[in-house]
């Protein structure tokens, strides 16, 4: 291991790769994923939102190989991850370079302790034991689960239980870390503290996110680009202020605006307000555009 969690990488900027991808489960009609067609470049902080059954899981699934090794289905296009086809790589290969993350904590965890959850996945790569062991020591400093490396997973808050799974996958070393609404059985505070997990491991340790999420306020103001998906198609894709600027198709798409992007809407269409202001995306935002 380097200073940093993940390993310095030659390979290319592009982290993720989907190219004209489509997907249909065995015995479905209807594709989840049609002509999904976007790259991700190392750094980026990708949120992804849509209605229910927009695709949202399966695009997840096919970031780390469960589609199509472990679903049956119809797969066309690609998909590359570090250049390495999904469909041409194990999936023990894949995690080392892409982990997943569900919603429900408690699902992903198996072991005794904290530290052999963390340890379990890098002994099933066959790493050397010291290697294991000072993976799994940094990755509990830097999810601030030091004190609870001897605990039971099942004792811990769905919170923590939540930090567990995310450091089991990173102990992984991916350059991606792919989370599927992590925060859904979450309180507000828990669901903050995610938000922030991921920014600090995505601007200190150059880790790739993409994050699958409902929480619109948070990603608008911790994302740096926001993939809406409607039907399993790419709607929208751009920087969040680009993004939820398109008020009209979200309102059309049942997805709300931020907040404070919805209130500066309205000030403007019903109160001619700033007609030539940017619409703000956070209460930082509107606090200035206010002069407070
Ligand atoms: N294992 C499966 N077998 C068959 N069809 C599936 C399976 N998983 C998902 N689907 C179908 O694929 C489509 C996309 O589902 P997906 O779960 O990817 O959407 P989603 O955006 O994650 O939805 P949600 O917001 O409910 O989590 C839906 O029509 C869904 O019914
Ligand atoms: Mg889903």
């Amino acid at each position: 291991m380097n200073d940093t969690i993940t390993a310095k990488r030659e390979e290319s900027e592009t982290v993720i790769e989907f190219d004209h991808v489509n997907w249909k489960y065995a015995d479905t009609e209807i594709p989840a994923l049609r002509e999904i067609d976007f790259k991700v470049n190392r750094g980026e902080f990708i949120g992804i939102i849509g209605v229910n059954d927009s695709g949202k899981t399966s695009l997840c699934r096919l970031c780390n190989g469960l589609i199509p090794h472990s679903f049956t289905g119809e797969l066309s296009g690609n998909v590359r991850i570090e250049g390495e086809d999904v469909r041409n790589t194990q999936t023990a290969r894949l995690a080392k370079r892409s982990g997943l993350v569900f919603p429900d904590p408690e699902a992903q965890l198996s072991q005794l302790t904290v530290f052999d959850e963390l340890a379990f996945g890098p002994a099933n790569l066959g790493l050397p034991k010291e290697e294991i062991i000072e993976t799994v020591n940094k990755v509990l400093h830097l999810m601030d689960l030091d004190s609870m490396k001897s605990r039971s997973p099942y004792t811990l808050s769905g919170g923590e239980q939540q930090r567990v799974a995310i450091a089991s996958v990173l102990a992984m070393n991916p350059a991606l870390l792919v989370l599927d609404e992590p925060t859904s059985n979450l309180d507000p505070d828990g669901t903050k503290k995610i938000f922030q997990t991921m920014k600090d491991l995505n601007q200190n340790e150059g880790i790739t996110v993409l994050l699958v999420e409902h929480e619109i306020e948070l990603l608008a103001e911790y994302a740096t680009r926001i993939i809406v998906l409607n039907q399993g198609k790419k709607l929208l894709d751009g920087t969040p202020r680009e993004v939820f600027s398109k008020i009209d198709i979200f309102h059309q798409i049942g997805i709300h605006v931020p907040q404070m992007t919805q209130v500066s809407e309205s000030a403007r269409e019903d109160y001619g307000l700033w007609p030539n202001q940017q619409d703000p995306l956070t209460l930082s935002e509107m606090i200035d555009l206010l002069n407070l």
